[in-house]
Order: structure tokens, then C-alpha cells, then sequence
């Protein structure tokens, strides 16, 4: 055993929120799909991937470094949206529960002198710190654009943009 069961304790319960990301940015692709908001799909899809990456990291390390990982059980996530400007407040809001869930586990494996931890979340942090950066740009971008008539193509072409500009494989290191 590597790791103690306090953090592997911890770990198994982040799986959570990684898992609720993948089933939240997936519930917000299809809702996107369905308003005919291909650009808005593209971008959550994606983000699902990454999110799909991300739990695989954390479920994989746990059983690395000797833990047991175990599949969260979860509800269905919110699958309508008032506006897209609504489903990104609300993703980064998700972003944040993320970020704060896993600063807790890097304050308890340095208290515990868990290095290999430690090391393993500093990846988690900094891609954390531009998750969040990147959705209050977004909500920034569709809040200048407005709620003219024209508003929802402009927003659909700016997330188009994002999406572009994410690379594929940007967790998979
Ligand atoms: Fe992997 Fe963005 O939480």
C-alpha cells in the first residue's frame, strides 16, 4: 500500500466529480445538438472528452499506487438549458466544486506526506486553473455579444472557435 486510505478515500470520492463533468458537459452537447447550436455541441463534446481522460487518470492512479478505484454511482445530470449563457455559468460553477475538491486532496496528502500524490495532482491544478479561465472567457464572450436576434449565431460561431482551439489531446500526457 502506497498511498494511505485517507487519500485513497479521497480520491475514490473525486471520481465523482470527474464522472459528473463527463455526464454534464455530454447532458449540455446533446441539449446543443438539439437547438441546432452545432459550434456550442462541438465545444461540450469535447470538453466530455478531456473530462473522460481526467477520470481515467485518477482511476488509474488509484489502483497504481495501490488503492482500490471504485465507480461512483450518479443521477442523471440537468439535461435543459435556459440559454447557453446558462449552461456555461453552471459549467464553470462545476468547475469550481472540481477545483476546491481537489486542493482538499493536495492540502491532505502534503499534511501526510504523500508526495507521490502531491506530484500527481499538480497536473490536475493547472489544468483546473485553465478550465476555469477559459469558461469565464467564454461567459465574458457571450455576454458582450448580447441577446439580439442575431446573438445565437454569433455565440454559436464563437464556441465553434473555442472548440478549434482546444487541442485534442491536451490532457493526454
Ligand atoms: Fe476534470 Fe474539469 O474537471
Amino acid at each position: 500500500m502506497l498511498i494511505p486510505k485517507k487519500i485513497e478515500k479521497m480520491l475514490n470520492e473525486h471520481l465523482s466529480y470527474e464522472l459528473g463533468a463527463i455526464y454534464r458537459y455530454l447532458a449540455v452537447a446533446s441539449w446543443c445538438d438539439k437547438e441546432g447550436l452545432d459550434g456550442c455541441a462541438a465545444f461540450f463534446y469535447k470538453q466530455s472528452d478531456e473530462e473522460k481522460l481526467h477520470f481515467q487518470k485518477f482511476f488509474q492512479y488509484i489502483n497504481e499506487v495501490g488503492g482500490h478505484a471504485l465507480v461512483p454511482e450518479l443521477k442523471q445530470p440537468k439535461a435543459t438549458f435556459s440559454s447557453v449563457l446558462e449552461a456555461c455559468e453552471l459549467s464553470l460553477d462545476g468547475e469550481n466544486k472540481v477545483t476546491k475538491s481537489i486542493y482538499k486532496i493536495v492540502e491532505t496528502a502534503r499534511n501526510e506526506g504523500d508526495h507521490a500524490t502531491e506530484e500527481f495532482l499538480k497536473f490536475f491544478v493547472d489544468e483546473q486553473k485553465e478550465e476555469e479561465v477559459l469558461f469565464k472567457k467564454i461567459i465574458d464572450r457571450i455576454k458582450l455579444i448580447g441577446k439580439g436576434a442575431q446573438s445565437m449565431y454569433y455565440i454559436d460561431k464563437e464556441m465553434e472557435k473555442f472548440a478549434t482551439a482546444k487541442p485534442a489531446n491536451s490532457t493526454a500526457k
